[in-house]
């Protein structure tokens, strides 16, 4: 192994040190990088001073970056030039705190549900990778929860009853989800129509199955809305009990890399009208043709 990779996590998660993102990555560095994210399913690269062009080029490597969503929502600035960043902050264009109730600041507050990134549209989210820019005094961390894990701690005989189901993915029901967050434009529900994904998938990297999951999930296709909440409600709970979870805290210099075929995130809270908290978020989107992709 070129870099070194430390475990963090009793199940997943990892640290990479020694690694330069600066410089270009060779197949070899690139095929290493595939097989850490493949065993730990996060990856957080200590130390990186990457620019937003160099966190382009290392997406690059591992799929077709996405452009991001915010690019559907007219009333919407952007801060950023390339379509495929997203701008995750609370930073206006002064450098100072966005208002509780801007715009971006309530587009952004389904980020603090579970999710698995673009679970609601086809290709779906692959890998995403998050870069600090500025980190706030207290707070703000991302939790990560291993849905590999999650599926191995289940009962052969719920294994086999999940392993047929299929559930149907909406960005509009996730906002629904949180007061304020605000409803899909039409420009939006033109772009993101509901899509339907299996419950459980088998990571292509590792041969291991997971459950698939997000709190964009509204229903399980072919059950009554009451039995598919119930069951739904039950997964999310199960999947992010304490033992599967982990909470990464930011570091200056902290480039993530999760893949979001096995895990779920979410943003946690933190003082937002009295610290800057800012990262850039790319995702590569997966190829349509992958096992458990349909
Ligand atoms: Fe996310």
């Amino acid at each position: 192994m070129p870099f070194q990779v430390n475990r963090i996590h009793p199940l997943f998660f990892a640290e990479v040190v020694g690694l330069d993102l600066r410089q270009e990555l060779s197949e070899a560095m690139r095929s290493a990088v595939t097989a850490a994210i493949d065993t730990h399913g996060v990856l957080v690269f200590r130390d990186q001073a990457i620019d937003d062009e160099q966190q382009l080029r290392f997406s690059s490597y591992f799929g077709q970056p996405q452009r991001s969503i915010t690019l559907q929502r007219q009333n919407l600035e952007r801060r950023l030039q390339r379509e495929e960043l997203s701008d995750i902050s609370n930073v206006d264009e002064h450098g100072f705190p966005l208002g509780v109730d801007h715009p971006r600041r309530l587009y952004a507050l389904t980020t603090k549900l579970w999710h698995t990134d673009s679970s609601f549209r086809k290709p779906s989210g692959k890998y995403t990778f998050l870069c600090a820019k500025s980190l706030p005094e207290q707070g703000g961390n991302t939790e990560f929860a291993d849905m590999r894990a999650a599926w191995d701690a289940l009962s052969p005989q719920k294994q086999q009853v999940l392993r047929t189901l299929q559930v149907q993915h909406s960005l509009a029901f996730s906002r629904s989800l949180i007061p304020g967050s605000p409803p899909l434009d039409e420009a939006e529900r033109r772009s993101f129509v509901p899509c339907v994904q299996p419950l459980v998938r088998v990571h292509p990297g590792s041969g291991r199955p997971g459950l698939y999951l997000a709190s964009h999930a509204e229903r399980i296709v072919g059950l009554p809305d009451d039995k598919s909440r119930q069951l739904l409600d039950e997964l999310m709970a199960f999947a992010t009990r304490p033992e599967f979870v982990h909470a990464h805290v930011w570091r200056p210099g902290d480039l993530l890399m999760w893949d979001n075929r096995c895990t779920m995130h979410r943003a946690m809270p933190f003082d937002e009208t009295k610290y800057v908290r800012e990262l850039r978020r790319t995702t590569v989107a997966e190829e349509l043709h992958e096992p458990g992709t349909s």
